[in-house]
């Protein structure tokens, strides 16, 4: 199982390095910023705004494209990136790795082009409660269009899933099974390797994606020992840019995937009587891609993995059970997502104001968190909310951070409450 620490592990103060941060050490409101919401997006590192200044300063071209110095030299690091990434998450092959937009279209990939071709009217695709709409409505498009049938492991009251319910809804006609690894809701980190061996165990055929948007940030993944047959994440969360992502998928099975969008770059030859593809990953790339982007997801990896996923993963959990202490202090909270195994999130309600008005109060003292149902509205259905509010953390967040965070919020049930 990928643990967000090993027991040996010394805690680093990986804060240290919020140096490398230029926002950080900038003003919101007046007041230094207090950025609490890493979990949407993270701040980047010098490094990240270099590599990618460097690309546009000094020879920025496209890719595949040219015969000239830049254009070649674009290519080399842009292609030099798939092999970091492959290393960086434990993949067998840079050909395994596919670049997208993000992981929202990293899994509309995998449904499109994978459940298009190979589902048919009543077989079965196994969510959980707690997804984001990124890992919902991929699926429930093929509800609408071949006739699939959507099954969903319930989420316990204390934020885990509910495993043994999960075992209930593995039959003949289960053909994916498709999770989070980690909340971005709830903080819940899933026991991803062993809900995978159920189900291989169950039918070795049964195919598992794993939608990685906060796992890969949050500690060290190793696909090949999750186990699982796709896992998807995006750039602008790991200290990198928007606009790019990544799908992993094992080779075997992505050679056998049709092309998801057709253009440039992805053809091998084309004809009116007839195109013919390239293998994976250049199938699945079609048009130019995001060029200075994935250049700068190069050197998001280069940074974190300097630092160390173990690392981050041990600091992240001391500085969790910190805030969880200090939060203590306000009166009327009620915290959702209480697993064993969490993330640097807290998400939580207050009995005196509306999720939308404390982070509003927030914000006036510098203090970024986010609210509402963070893309996971059936999860907010089933506590019962329409809304919580959600301090995130990243590699950077502090304990100055978390005090600055909760006494923001006592003023605001001084204002509120
Ligand atoms: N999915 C992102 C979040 O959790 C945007 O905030």
């Amino acid at each position: 199982m990928t643990m967000p620490a090993r027991k040996e592990d010394k805690m680093v103060d990986v804060s240290v390095y919020r140096r490398d941060f230029p926002v950080l050490s900038k003003e919101m409101n007046g007041k230094p910023v207090i950025y609490l919401d890493s979990g949407a997006s993270a701040q980047k590192p010098q490094a990240v705004i270099d590599a990618m200044t460097n690309v546009l300063n000094n020879h920025y071209s496209n890719i595949h494209r040219g015969l000239y110095n830049f254009s070649q030299v674009n290519t080399e690091q842009y292609e030099a990136v798939r092999g970091k990434i492959a290393a960086f998450i434990s993949a067998a092959s840079e050909n395994e790795i596919v670049f997208t937009k993000n992981t929202t279209e990293a899994i509309n990939l995998v449904a499109e082009s994978w459940g298009r071709t190979f589902l048919k009217e009543g077989d079965e695709i196994i969510i959980t409660g707690m997804e984001h709409h990124a890992n919902i409505v991929p699926w429930q498009l093929l509800e609408t269009r071949i006739g699939v049938k959507l099954k969903v492991i319930p989420v316990l009251d204390n934020g885990e899933l509910d495993l043994q319910g999960f075992e209930a809804l593995l039959g003949d006609k289960t053909k994916m099974v498709a999770f989070v690894h980690t909340s971005n809701a709830l903080g819940t980190i899933n026991p991803v390797q062993q809900v995978i061996a159920t189900v291989k165990a169950y039918n070795p055929d049964i195919l598992t994606l794993v939608d990685g948007s906060q796992g890969v940030v949050h500690g060290p993944v190793d696909v090949r020992e999750l186990g699982c047959d796709f896992f998807a994440f995006t750039g602008h969360k790991l200290y990198g840019p928007n606009g790019v992502g990544v799908l992993w998928g094992r080779y075997d099975i992505l050679d056998t995937m049709p092309p998801y969008q057709g253009g440039g770059d992805m053809i091998e030859t084309v004809s009116f009587s007839g195109t013919t593809f390239k293998a994976p990953p250049a199938r699945f790339e079609a048009g130019t891609p995001a060029i200075v982007e994935v250049i700068g997801l190069g050197a998001a990896i280069d940074y974190v993995q300097a630092i160390g996923m173990h690392n981050i993963a041990a600091y992240e959990k001391e500085l969790l059970d910190y805030a969880m202490t200090a939060l203590n202090a306000v009166d009327g909270l009620t915290f959702y997502g209480q697993s064993q195994q969490k993330a640097g999130i807290i998400s939580f309600t207050a009995d005196w104001a509306h999720p939308s008005d404390i982070a509003m109060i927030l914000d006036q003292q510098g203090v970024a968190i986010r609210t509402g149902h963070h893309c996971c509205m059936p999860l907010m259905e089933r506590f019962g909310v329409d809304a919580t509010a959600r301090a995130s953390f990243g590699l950077y967040t502090n304990r100055a951070d978390i005090e600055a965070f909760v006494d923001a919020l006592t003023k605001a049930k001084e204002m509120l409450g």
